[in-house]
């Protein structure tokens, strides 16, 4: 079994995390969005449209790292933690894309990402103290929450744009697998009323990031 690192070097950790959430990602990811050469120019019209999902996306991803993090605190399980770790880092990688596309379409992340990573992180600390179980279920049920929109989305994209496609298609598979890791690690399928809830709080999220 591994051991738990001291709750110092955790909080240590935590800030190193919310540093590379919500700071620039000039170097974080290895791969920059590949531009498809199906691409054709996009109207001003289709590149506001666009770059206000990825601007969505964006702070979905800044979301789910808060959850990640703050459930990360009070997990018990070595292994389920470690689970954790791994999807999260993933999920860093998913966010520096979308900041990348974010600036091929000229535009920018959500000013208001620190505020949505703070209410995030402060939501995973308590279902985290709650039941290990529970957090990993509200893990799961964020990350398939994400797929059924990047999937969603792929349809409401311009017919030009395919780089910003093969970008959702991509994560969309990558979040489905970390919902089923979760579960895996012993996440609970959380009752209707709470998904319904949870969609109705990322439907605000999405009001309030679309148009910057
Ligand atoms: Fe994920």
């Amino acid at each position: 079994m591994r051991r738990r690192c001291p709750r110092s070097d955790q909080w240590i950790y935590q800030f190193d995390r919310a540093l590379r959430t919500l700071a620039p990602p000039t170097a974080r990811t290895k791969s920059p969005v590949p531009v498809s050469s199906g691409d054709k120019t996009l109207t001003a019209f289709e590149a506001h449209h666009v770059a206000g999902m990825m601007r969505v996306n964006h702070s979905g991803e800044v979301c789910l790292q808060g959850l990640y993090q703050g459930q990360r605190l009070f997990t018990q399980r070595p292994d389920a933690s470690a689970q954790m770790q791994q999807s999260a880092t993933n999920d860093l990688g998913h966010l520096a894309l979308f900041s990348q596309r974010l600036r091929q379409l000229d535009s920018r992340t959500s000013l208001l990402a620190p505020c949505f990573y703070i209410a995030s992180l402060s939501i995973g600390a308590t279902t985290g103290l709650l039941s290990e179980r529970l957090g990993l279920g509200l893990l799961a049920a964020s990350e398939t929450q994400a797929a059924r929109r990047f999937s969603d989305q792929q349809s409401r994209l311009p017919e030009a744009d395919q780089t910003s496609r093969t970008l959702l298609r991509k994560v969309a598979v990558e979040k489905n697998h970390h919902a089923q890791l979760a579960l895996e690690a012993g996440g609970v399928n959380l009752p209707a009323p709470v998904q319904w809830l949870m969609r109705g709080a990322f439907k605000a999220v999405s009001k309030t990031t679309y148009h910057g």
